[in-house]
């Protein structure tokens, strides 16, 4: 059996993203957009993006948080933490978010997505169809991270019950031209969100 789809033809819709964005939300306007979180274990990454997640649907914009560690348990639960497995699992999740930000949706994606190529790859996935895709690197240092070890994973990769732990034996390329950096090992919660909210504010995607 062939891996790929083949004899597939690209189904044009009949709505525009405008006029989809104009039946969501209480602002009108097409807000889609995928704000990519992108940073070590224990970072920040979700906890920043599930706290935009909340802002954000206080303001009435239609989001949502699409995390690691839950896609994990559904999507991409046939996936494991090797350099092929781990592209496969973003490439799915970027396809993924494409789709919600292309519905007039926020999406909100909280992976550790250590690889630029892989990074790379979301954001063609996206800008090639005109979507926005904003990178944020969560830029929490080792140190920090494994002093945190809010899971104990730190401490397992260390007594090498885990293999192929990022930032201990599997790697993390740090991303060259992400649109926002946050210092979350030293600035607090509020403080990263009300720096993404200031560049979105900027960008006209929040009123
Ligand atoms: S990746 O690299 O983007 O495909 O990873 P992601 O889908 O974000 O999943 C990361 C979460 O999986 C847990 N976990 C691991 N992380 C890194 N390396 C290894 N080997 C590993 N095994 C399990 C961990 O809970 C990660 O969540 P966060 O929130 O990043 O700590
Ligand atoms: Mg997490």
């Amino acid at each position: 059996m062939s891996s790929e789809s083949t004899n597939v033809t690209f189904q044009q819709h009949t709505i525009s993203r405008e006029e989809r964005a104009a039946a969501i939300g209480k602002h009108q306007g097409f807000r889609g957009c995928t704000i990519w979180f992108t940073g070590l274990s224990g970072a920040g990454k979700t906890t920043i993006s599930f706290a935009l997640e909340r802002t954000l649907n206080e303001f009435g914009i239609p989001c949502y948080g699409l995390d690691g560690d839950n896609v994990r348990h559904g999507l991409c639960k046939n996936l494991g933490f090797s350099k092929e497995d781990r592209k496969e699992n973003i490439r799915r999740v970027a396809e993924v978010a494409k789709l919600f930000a292309d519905s007039g949706m926020i999406c909100l994606a909280s992976f550790i997505s250590p690889f630029q190529e892989d990074r790379l790859e979301a954001r063609k996935i996206h800008e090639s169809e005109n979507v926005k895709f904003i990178e944020v690197h969560v830029s929490t240092t080792l140190e920090v991270c494994e002093k945190r070890d809010p899971k104990q994973l730190y401490k397992k990769a260390r007594a090498g019950q885990i293999r192929g732990f990022t930032g201990i034996d599997s790697a993390y390329e740090a991303p060259q031209n992400a649109e926002i950096i946050l210092d979350a090992g030293n600035e607090k919660v509020d403080e990263c969100l009300e720096l993404v909210l200031q560049y979105l504010a900027q960008q006209k995607i929040v009123p």
